[in-house]
């Protein structure tokens, strides 16, 4: 891709409180900022939007969180707008994460409309996608990936991809320590830049493309040196700062 550094994005998922998470931050902190060769951003859950803003305000890491509503302010109980996540300096949000999908019953509709809610404000959208260890092996996986981008082309246009990041997350890699090898996801990094390319062109060189699953600090070293692979969205190993610098140091 033209897109300038690799990004690695932690992905809390629902652990943490405020002394732990303080912790841990304070752990990445010292490596992270020698760590110029990669951009690097956490993700987390809603309630500690406010402590990681201060927490990371002045330095070199970004924060963002793991949902946003698909509508703008309004009597939505229990929602967070997008415009709550910017009001906290938020400058990323991880949309339509396997994980939400299938325990929300999240439509690619829904989750395409987030995408665009973020994008509406300002916010850079990190859209989840990926197939079952089923559609894999049945040889479908390119089918189900390319609808879950169909449907934000169909509804958005390709442009909405300009800038955006997309992150390939097989769902059997996930929490697995089974990750993809970095053959599997150089393919389908291919096949999601074609994808965008053949609606927008522009766009579609603008896009980062990450790798999710299972990323570790032994196996980022070969994901993260493909030039189709823009960086790693991380979970597990995002919870412990040494395992975490390291698949950052692991950007070329
Ligand atoms: O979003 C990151 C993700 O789902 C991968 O999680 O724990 O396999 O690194 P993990």
């Amino acid at each position: 891709s033209l897109a300038s550094k690799k990004l690695v994005v932690a992905n809390w998922k629902m652990h943490g409180n405020l002394m732990r998470n303080q912790q841990l931050i304070q752990a990445y902190l010292p490596a992270l900022a020698a760590c110029t060769r990669a951009e690097v951003v956490v993700c987390v859950p809603y309630p500690y939007l406010a402590q990681i803003q201060t927490l990371l305000t002045g330095t070199s890491v970004a924060w963002g969180a793991q949902n946003v509503a698909k509508y703008e302010e309004g009597a939505y109980t229990g929602e967070v707008g997008a415009q709550m996540l910017t009001d906290f300096g938020a400058r990323y949000v991880i949309i339509g994460h396997s994980e939400r999908s299938t325990a929300y019953c999240e439509s690619d509709e829904n989750i395409a409309e987030k995408f665009m809610m973020a994008k509406r404000h300002g916010l850079t959208p990190i859209l989840c996608v990926g197939e079952t260890l089923l559609e894999r092996e049945a040889g479908v996986m390119e089918r189900v990936v390319g609808k879950q981008l169909e449907t934000i082309i169909r509804l958005f246009g390709g442009e909405a991809f300009a800038g955006s990041i997309v992150s390939y997350e097989p769902i059997w890699a996930i929490g697995t320590g089974l990750a993809a090898t970095s053959e599997q996801a150089v393919a389908m990094h291919q096949f999601i830049r074609e994808s965008v390319a053949a609606s927008d062109k522009t766009a579609a060189d603008t896009l980062k493309i990450l790798y999710g699953g299972s990323v570790n600090p032994q196996n980022a070293v070969q994901l993260l040196n493909q030039k189709e692979i823009d960086g790693a969205l991380v979970g597990r190993c995002s919870l412990d700062a040494e395992q975490f610098i390291k698949i950052c140091q692991a950007v070329p």
